[in-house]
C-alpha cells in the first residue's frame, strides 16, 4: 500500500470467534479527518471492528491499514491510536492532571511536554478547573471529558470511541454530541465512533457505516443514508418515527403505472423498470392530511401522540392488513382520534424497493 496514503483503511477484514463469524470480509476507507460512525444494533459486531482496529483482537482474515502503514500484526501501542471505551475507569486515586498525564509518564514523554499536552487537553475541553480534583468530585459529564482528555494528551493519528456516550444521562448526551463536534472541529484528527444511537450517528458523522448481523449495509453521508436508504434494512433503521412500508404489487391501471395492495392503490412514476413485487416506503414526515380529494391511503387513527409542535398519528389503513402505519402531522390533532383521516404524499417522498432482494430501486 502506498505510504503516501492517510487515514484508515480496512481490507477484507473479519473476525470468527470458534466456528460463529460475527463480522464477515469488511472493506473501509477512512480519509484523514473524517469522523466515521459505525452504527448498528447491540451484537452486530461493532466494538469487534473497533477492537480490530486498535490492535486488541486478532483480525481473522483481512489487513489493517494506518496512515499506509500495514499495522495487522503490530500491537495496540504501536498502532498510534487512542481509545475511549464506555466504562471509561479513571483512576480513582489520582488527581485529573495525572490521569491524563499517566499514560505519558509511562512512555518516557519528557515532563515539560506532558504538562504542555495536558494543560492544551484541558483547554479543548474545558477542564482546567478540574485538573486538581479527584474523579469522585466530578459529575459523569465531567468524567467523560477526563476520559477523553487522557486520550487527546496521546496525540494520536485516530481516536477510536466506543459508545462513550451511553452511560449518561439523556440530557448530559445531546450536550456532549455537541462537545464532540465542536472537539472534532478544533482537532481536525480522524475519528471511528461506535454507537446504537441513530441520533448520535446523524448528529456526529460526516459518513456513517450501518451494520447489520457483521455486514455493512451502507456507506454514505447522514443526508445520503436519511433521503436513499440502500435497502429495506437501512430504511427501517434510519428515522424516527420508522418509515412505513407498505408491499404490493405493480400493475398497469388505465395507462398509469400503480402500487396495489392490501386498502391502498400508489400511483408509482413512469419510466421505471419496476420489479413485479414491490415495497414503497414513506416517512411519517412525508405524510399529509389531503386538503381536498380523497388522499392517496386512508388512515384509522387509533392513537395520537401529541409532542408540543407536532402530532404521531398512528393507526391502520381502512380495509388494510394489521401493518401500523405512522404520520407525523403539524399542530395538536388530538381531534383525530378515532377518524378516517385522508392522507397524501410528494411523489419524490416516495422510496421503493424489490421485495425480492430488498434493494432500493432507483427513480
Ligand atoms: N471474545 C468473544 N468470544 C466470542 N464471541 C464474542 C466475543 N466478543 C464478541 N463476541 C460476539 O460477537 C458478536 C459481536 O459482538 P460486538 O462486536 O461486541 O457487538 P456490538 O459492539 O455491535 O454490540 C456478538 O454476538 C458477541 O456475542
Ligand atoms: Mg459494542
Amino acid at each position: 500500500m502506498n505510504a503516501e496514503i492517510r487515514g484508515l483503511q480496512l481490507e477484507g477484514v473479519a473476525k470468527q470467534f470458534g466456528k460463529v463469524r460475527v463480522v464477515e470480509q469488511i472493506d473501509l476507507s477512512v480519509a484523514q479527518g473524517e469522523f466515521v460512525v459505525l452504527l448498528g444494533e447491540s451484537g452486530c459486531g461493532k466494538s469487534t471492528v473497533l477492537r480490530m482496529i486498535a490492535g486488541l483482537e486478532d483480525v481473522s482474515a483481512g489487513r489493517v491499514f494506518i496512515n499506509g502503514r500495514d499495522v495487522t500484526s503490530l500491537p495496540p501501542m504501536a498502532r498510534d491510536i487512542a481509545m475511549v471505551f464506555q466504562n471509561y475507569a479513571l483512576y480513582p486515586h489520582m488527581d485529573v492532571a495525572h490521569n491524563m498525564s499517566f499514560a505519558l509518564e509511562l512512555s518516557g514523554t519528557p515532563k515539560s511536554e506532558i504538562t504542555r499536552r495536558v494543560a492544551e487537553a484541558a483547554e479543548v475541553l474545558s477542564i482546567t478547573h478540574l485538573l486538581q480534583r479527584k474523579p469522585r468530585e466530578l459529575s459523569g459529564g465531567q468524567r467523560q471529558r477526563v476520559a477523553i482528555g487522557r486520550a487527546i494528551v496521546r496525540e494520536p493519528l485516530i481516536f477510536l470511541f466506543d459508545e462513550p456516550l451511553s452511560n449518561l444521562d439523556a440530557k448530559l448526551r445531546g450536550h456532549m454530541r455537541t462537545e464532540l463536534t465542536l472537539l472534532h472541529q478544533r482537532l481536525g484528527k480522524t475519528i471511528i465512533y461506535v454507537t446504537h444511537d441513530q441520533v448520535e450517528a446523524m448528529t456526529l458523522a460526516s459518513r456513517i457505516v450501518i451494520f447489520h448481523k457483521g455486514l455493512i449495509q451502507q456507506v454514505g453521508t447522514p443526508s445520503e443514508v436519511f433521503n436513499q436508504p440502500a435497502n429495506l434494512f437501512v430504511a427501517a433503521f434510519i428515522g424516527m418515527p420508522s418509515m412505513n412500508l407498505l408491499e404490493g404489487s405493480v400493475l398497469v391501471d388505465k395507462g398509469s403505472t400503480v402500487l396495489k395492495g392490501a386498502g391502498f392503490l400508489i400511483p408509482l412514476p413512469a419510466g421505471v423498470q419496476w420489479p413485479q413485487q414491490l415495497v414503497v416506503g414513506l416517512r411519517p414526515q412525508a405524510l399529509q392530511i389531503a386538503a381536498s380529494g380523497p388522499g392517496v391511503l386512508q388512515l384509522q387513527v387509533d392513537v395520537v401522540e401529541y409532542l408540543g409542535t407536532e402530532s404521531v398519528l398512528v393507526g391502520k389503513l381502512a380495509g388494510g392488513t394489521d401493518a401500523r402505519i405512522t404520520a407525523v402531522v403539524e399542530g395538536n390533532r388530538t381531534d383525530l382520534l378515532h377518524q378516517t383521516v385522508p392522507l397524501t404524499f410528494d411523489p419524490p417522498a416516495l422510496h421503493a424497493f424489490d421485495k425480492a432482494t430488498g434493494l432500493r430501486v432507483r427513480t
